[in-house]
């Protein structure tokens, strides 16, 4: 099997808005970016994935696209994206935008035009109903069908009421969206993450769902639930409330669709679905590239050698039945996720369990995507004062809570900030000045700084420093950059009855490397005398390794250690 880039890719999330503020107004932007590139050269990374860079007002941070060809103003121009691009693959590092195709925002000159009248050339664009036709939710501010006074017609959105969703039947929406994508596939984009797909279609019979009420009671039953019987339930309802608006037939046509058009360019360009279901891979080389492995993210608490193991072989067994060659895709967080450290911490041994997560992700088979401010570990920052969330789901949950359900304002603070996206979005802490060097100090950036800038969770102080996580990153990343089997390699378990560590062998044909992955506390002797090999040469190790050959029959293993291997 010949790799391709993004197979051997680690992409880099970079979300604009937080990332650098080049122009000191408290918004990241490009010139922020550009200044930025060869920090990201030298930390390994290879590739960059953006969110949304378009122009928008921002009711969903972005994801409310009001221009598909253009570059949200306070980011830059056109040409500042030009530049971008230009400097970034003079450095060897792809690039590949967000498609919002779902939706648009409600200030997108294709909705004003559609909602203006009943018989306007847009009138079909998006999804049009006389009267709402069902109970339908939207997932971000309860009912999903929102009235228009123009057309006295309701339109429906799965998402926010500023992001009406367009109609796919109507192949001129279609073509739009085609040409859009053409456009930066022209100006050398290297891909696309694909957001949302699954909702593109819904039930054309308007099925409602039978639950009794709507989503600020679902949302707050999910908040609340803490046994696992309460938890299924709630898993069960989310189900039954949002059945008939995804998943629906003919999102593989349009997939198959976009898929010819990437192809027709040079460069193996990459589509990426947000998107757990493997099928949107189609036969392995019809529809998409690679689907996000969200469940890898989804334990409930701290990663476990056991629940990872789990993971990869149902995902392993489930991209086999694509094609032999389907290749997957990892993540721990994202925009829409709490920060790996705080996600999957422990309280007692948070640092620790940061290094094991970025480790797993650097050694499992399959294209790892890490989030931006990860690699200093960055923690969620929970914003309690309701005026200040910009998450806008956020506060209309927090207004529900007060005003629908009868909760306290004080503890209807405390959820809306844990819920709001925002405590993963703040701005990246870049050294250990005022505003974290993000902005300068006299500016109000867009979302508060994460105080703990000043305990050495900012770039600048983590670079001088030997032992840090940016500098275990960077090492680790390296390793894996030099290990074809890191890399490339079959991947197989070993002492898969423990949980205490995890034991991945990745091989190829000319090497093979043995990544253990400590989650204990305790010590201990390993005995790999089983193997086919005798001795380890290290590659990695974060603990103190006296010696550079280990012998397989017993490897002491650290607490928490990281160790890597290549055995001979
Ligand atoms: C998924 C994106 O990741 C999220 O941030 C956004 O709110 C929704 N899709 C809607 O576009």
């Amino acid at each position: 099997m010949a790799f391709t880039w993004w197979q051997k890719a680690v992409f880099y999330q970079i979300y604009p808005r937080s990332f650098a503020d080049g122009n000191g107004d408290g918004i990241g932007d490009f010139k922020g970016m550009i200044e930025k590139l060869d920090y990201l050269k030298d930390l390994g990374v290879d590739a960059l994935w953006l969110s949304p860079h378009f122009p928008s007002p921002n009711w969903d941070c972005g994801y409310d696209v009001s221009d598909y060809c253009g570059v949200a103003p306070e980011y830059g121009s056109l040409e500042d994206f030009k530049t971008f691009m230009h400097e970034a693959h003079s450095r060897d590092l792809k690039v590949i935008l967000d498609l919002v195709a779902n939706h648009t925002s409600d200030e997108h000159p294709w909705f004003i035009e559609s909602k203006s009248s009943r018989d306007n050339p847009k009138a079909d664009w998006y999804v049009w109903a006389d009267t709402p036709p069902n109970n339908w939710q939207s997932c971000f501010d309860g009912d999903a069908w929102t009235y228009s006074p123009e057309r006295n017609q309701y339109y429906y959105h799965y998402f926010m009421r500023q992001q009406p969703d367009l109609n796919w039947h109507n192949p001129a929406v279609e073509q739009a969206m085609w040409d859009a994508v053409r456009f930066w596939l022209d100006l050398g984009v290297d891909g696309y993450r694909l957001d949302a797909i699954g909702t593109i279609f819904e039930d054309p019979a308007l099925t409602p769902h039978s639950l009794p009420f709507g989503l600020a009671t679902l949302r707050h039953k999910s908040d609340i639930a803490s046994t696992p019987e309460e938890k299924k339930a709630v898993s069960e309802y989310w189900e039954e409330m949002f059945k008939y608006q995804h998943s629906q037939p003919g999102v593989h046509e349009l997939m198959k669709k976009l898929r010819s058009i990437l192809d027709e360019y040079p460069g193996d360009r990459v589509l990426v679905a947000e998107d757990d279901n493997v099928e949107y891979m189609g036969n392995g080389s019809d529809e998409l590239h690679m689907v996000f492995n969200f469940p890898l993210m989804r334990s409930d608490g701290p990663l476990s050698p056991e629940w990872v193991r789990a993971n990869q072989h149902a995902r392993q067994a489930e991209l086999a039945k694509i094609s032999a060659d389907a290749w997957a895709c990892n993540p721990l967080g994202n925009h829409d996720s709490q920060r790996v450290y705080t996600r999957f911490g422990d309280g007692t041994h948070d640092a620790e369990r940061a290094r094991l997560s970025l480790a797993l992700l650097l050694s499992l088979r399959g294209t790892p995507f890490l989030y931006n401010g990860e690699e200093i570990g960055m923690t969620d920052l929970i914003i309690t004062d309701p005026a200040k969330l910009r998450d806008t789901i956020a506060p209309w949950y927090y207004e529900r809570m007060i005003h629908e359900l009868g909760i306290d304002p004080q503890e209807a603070a405390r959820r809306a900030g844990a819920f709001s996206r925002d405590r993963n979005r703040t701005p990246t802490q870049w050294s250990n000045t005022a505003n974290a060097g993000f902005s300068p100090a006299d500016v109000q950036t867009w979302l508060p700084v994460n105080p703990n800038y000043a305990d050495g969770i900012n770039v600048r102080d983590q670079q001088s420093d030997p032992i840090s996580l940016l500098n275990f990153y960077k090492r680790l990343l390296r390793v894996r950059k030099n290990s074809p089997a890191l890399i490339e390699g079959e991947q197989t378990f070993l002492h898969e009855d423990n949980n205490e560590y995890l034991t991945i062998l990745r091989q190829t044909a000319n090497q093979t490397v043995l990544v253990v992955l400590s989650f204990s506390k305790n010590r201990q002797a390993l005995d790999f005398s089983d193997l086919p090999y005798k001795n380890a040469h290290t590659l990695f190790s974060s603990a103190g390794r006296s010696k550079s050959e280990e012998n397989l029959k017993e490897i002491h293993l650290g607490a928490f250690e990281v160790f890597i291997a290549e055995l001979h």
